[in-house]
């Protein structure tokens, strides 16, 4: 089993509910497990709030050095291409950068997004690859094209605060939103394969033709199946928030939209009844709302959703800096991570 943290499922089902534990306890004031002396670098090519602030905060209680880099920006621009001839804008080759940036660390963190031009590229998470492929030490996935795990733990530990550590069988809907743009689908992935592993009953809403890769949906129900759980698929909105316990929003490209974005665009401009409102809510069991954030406030979902009650966007994002702390301790500390 691999040291890295690349979709969240290396620590299995146990390891996850125990990261999930450690991260409620040290939010409810627990000691760090403190490591001092340890190094991350953590790679950046594409922007972050939450995800880059809450795994230096995470360091930084862990008595950790984090190093950020943003290539082409405050570091080389970074060549992907395999045998690339280098006459370009790129300056240095992500083999090179890799192998050295990862001796200067005991762990390499990396996030870079899908390019959301050629299905069969973001689901090889290239640049992601490229990390673990070049990297000497344990690399830490802070959003790839594929999956998001920091935040996948952040969600789980927000339900397990909310409905109790039983959450197989409890409702989950992911529901498809509104945005003036295809957006990649790491995030909705994450929310889909970290409730199976939960085994939640999951239910995806989203209008036809923005449809989630086919061998993510499949993993997903496969795992929620050993769970004691389910993954349902549908286009009725209304029928999907019925008895939810959770709603997660999310915005994203359908897979069957690749190569044929402008059309997307022009049917996705009609879809803006997908927004969460406070009125969808009451279909559902008192359930808590969550996003990932960053949200387009009246677009994806109301300022009365996301500043109600029910909202758990803001407190899930505050857990980021817990469950970050808790991953770190595992993959940093003196047992080994989730290599057996
Ligand atoms: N949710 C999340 O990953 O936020 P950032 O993109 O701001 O890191």
């Amino acid at each position: 089993m691999s040291a890295h943290f690349l979709d969240g499922s290396e620590p299995g089902v146990e390891g996850l509910r125990e990261l999930v534990q450690r991260a409620l306890a040290l939010e409810g004031g627990a000691a760090p497990r403190r490591v001092p002396g340890k190094r991350i670098v953590a790679v950046f090519l594409n922007p972050s709030l939450r995800t880059r602030t809450s795994l230096e905060a995470a360091g930084h209680m862990l008595g950790v050095k984090v190093i950020t880099l943003s290539p082409g920006t405050d570091a080389w621009a970074l060549e992907f291409g395999d045998g690339a001839v280098m006459d370009g804008l790129t300056v240095e080759h992500v083999k090179d950068a890799v192998s050295v940036l990862s001796g200067y660390g005991h762990l390499l963190a990396v996030r870079a997004f899908a390019g959301l031009t050629d299905p069969e590229e973001d689901r090889a998470d290239p640049v992601l690859n490229a990390f673990v492929q070049h990297s000497r030490a344990p690399v830490l996935n802070l959003e790839s094209a594929r999956w998001h795990p920091l935040q996948g733990i952040a969600d789980a530990t927000s339900w397990t605060r909310h409905l109790g550590t039983h959450l197989q069988g409890q409702k989950l809907t992911l529901t498809w939103a509104p945005h003036p743009k295809a957006l990649p689908t790491a995030v909705p992935n994450q929310v889909l394969l970290t409730a199976a592993m939960m085994g939640m009953d999951v239910t995806v809403a989203h209008p036809e033709g923005f449809d989630l890769d086919p061998q993510v949906v499949h993993r997903a129900a496969d795992l929620a199946g050993h769970q004691g759980g389910a993954v349902h698929v549908t286009h009725d909105r209304q029928a999907a928030l019925k008895g939810a316990r959770v709603v997660v929003a999310k915005s994203w490209g359908g897979w069957s939209g690749y190569g044929r974005r402008e059309e997307e665009a022009r049917v996705r401009a009609g879809l803006s009844d997908w927004m969460v409102t406070e009125a969808d809510l009451f279909h559902t069991r008192d359930a808590g709302f969550m996003h990932c954030l960053p949200i387009r406030r009246n677009v994806v979902a109301t300022d009365g959703v996301l500043d109600g009650p029910s909202s758990w966007a803001h407190e899930t994002a505050h857990r980021r800096m817990w469950t970050a702390a808790a991953v770190l301790e595992r993959m940093l500390g003196e047992e080994s991570p989730w290599s057996a």
